[in-house]
């Protein structure tokens, strides 16, 4: 477990010619849908996108990697082969939105797992333009939240430790490889006196 978990990173580069099948990528949604749920309201839906031309059609609208500021994504040809779009149906909503939100975490993050497992790396993106929902004809109840990118990694991604408080921009070295500054055991644990 601590091996698998360690090994799904945030991948940004991948083989773009190489597709991820849809069996896989059924896969994962059905990963995702075994996820905790507040409320067991389990409020999400899930768009699966693998062909070249949506593919092309989502990508300009992806934000990527905000603390990289002289590198504005993956290039044609290491971009993702596939995406899931994470949907709110608003009508499956049992509870605050914020709620809904942790689940969809959890979800993705049981998505990330199997990915890894299968050798396909993948990225959370949260920083969409909004018009994204646009290219779809999306239904009043359903509100894009988040795109899961996938595909099979072209890069190197090596976990560190912060060495300050402040430190945990990731960063590229000169080889091109992707470092991840995660906080120490010690300091995410913290013991305080009972009243
Ligand atoms: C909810 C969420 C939203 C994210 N949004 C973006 C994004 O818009 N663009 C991006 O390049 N990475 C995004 N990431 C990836 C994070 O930058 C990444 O998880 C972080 O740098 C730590 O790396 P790790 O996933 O390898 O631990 C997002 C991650 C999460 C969990």
């Amino acid at each position: 477990m601590r091996e698998i978990i360690a090994r799904t990173r945030t991948f940004r580069r991948f083989f773009q010619n190489e597709a991820v099948s849809i069996e896989t990528l059924h896969e994962l949604v059905d990963l995702g849908r075994l996820g905790g749920s507040a409320r067991n309201g389990q409020p999400w839906q899930y768009m699966i996108i693998n062909t070249p031309e949506l593919c092309d059609k989502v990508f300009p609208f992806l934000g990527w990697a905000g603390y990289l500021s002289d590198w504005k994504g993956p290039e044609e040809g290491e971009r993702p082969s596939a995406y899931i779009l994470c949907m709110l149906n608003t009508n499956w909503l049992k509870g605050p939105e914020t709620e809904a939100q942790f689940d969809l975490g959890v979800a993705t993050q049981n998505m990330l797992l199997g990915a890894m497992e299968a050798r396909i790396g993948g990225c959370r993106i949260g920083m969409f333009n909004p018009k994204l929902s646009e290219l779809f004809h999306l239904p009043d109840h359903l509100q894009i939240s988040l795109v899961v990118a996938l595909g099979r990694p072209r890069e190197t991604v090596l976990l560190e430790e912060c060495r300050t408080d402040s430190d945990i921009k990731y960063w590229r070295d000169d080889e091109g490889a992707h470092h991840v500054p995660k906080r120490s055991l010690e300091s995410c644990l913290i013991t305080l006196e009972a009243r």
